[in-house]
């Protein structure tokens, strides 16, 4: 089964707990959280103190993508906010093996995430020791951009090694079959369920299609 992962990033914030309800009525597998420092990438979204506000908010299981420069510095206060799923940059990580250990003692999901351009040779060595491996289909920093494709490539690649692996970025009901199709395990949209006239609807179609259970 293809989970979908709706990325909060693109809600309405005004009506947070709204926008919640609505994707997890649709059948949201789990939450997908961007968390952006402005130093990894030019943009700033929202942290720990957020997320402890959502973790009262849902039960789902919440995916927290850290693009931050230093990982190291701030995973802990994300396991003590509730997330799930912890996912931080291969292309930042100075000690990728303190991360992932701190992460697992607490029980949680870990994954390296790998922008557009990062060869996969620089997670090879790695996959045996995460969860999953976040490959980005965007260069990260901005919901609503467009889809890039040759990512695709290394979700092949991984998912015959028997990897799972969260696909992220410009996902949408145009092109969803194809990475699920590449082997994707998790789907994130952020975009392509909020920016649509209905979300749950949307989100529905996403999975169904992912899965190949669509009518
Ligand atoms: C990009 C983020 C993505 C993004 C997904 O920096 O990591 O999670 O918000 O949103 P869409 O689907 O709009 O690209
Ligand atoms: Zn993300």
């Amino acid at each position: 089964m293809v989970q979908i992962a709706p990325s909060l990033l693109s809600c309405d914030f005004s009506c947070l707990e709204h926008e919640i309800r609505t994707v997890e009525v649709a059948g949201a597998d789990l939450l997908h959280l961007d968390v952006m420092d402005g130093h990894f990438v030019p943009n700033l979204t929202f942290g720990p103190v957020v997320i402890k506000g959502i973790r009262k908010l849902t039960s789902l299981p919440l995916d927290a993508h850290l693009m931050v420069e230093t990982p190291e510095r701030w995973v802990e206060k994300f396991i003590s906010a509730g997330v799930d799923w912890i996912s931080f940059h291969i292309e930042v990580a100075k000690n990728p093996k303190q991360v992932i250990n701190l992460v697992k003692s607490s029980r949680l999901k870990v994954g390296l995430a790998i922008n557009p351009p990062t060869p996969l040779e620089s997670i090879i060595n790695w996959v045996n020791d995460v969860d999953f491996i976040l490959v980005m289909t965007v260069n990260p920093g901005f919901g609503g951009q467009e889809f890039i494709s040759e990512p695709l490539e290394k979700v092949k690649a991984l998912s015959k090694m028997g990897v799972m692996v969260e696909v992220d970025g410009g996902v949408n009901l145009s092109n969803v079959s194809k990475v699920a199709d590449a082997g994707a395990s998790t789907i994130v949209s952020g975009a392509g369920v909020f920016n649509t006239k209905d979300p749950g609807t949307t989100l529905k179609k996403l999975k169904s299609i992912a899965n190949g259970t669509q009518m």
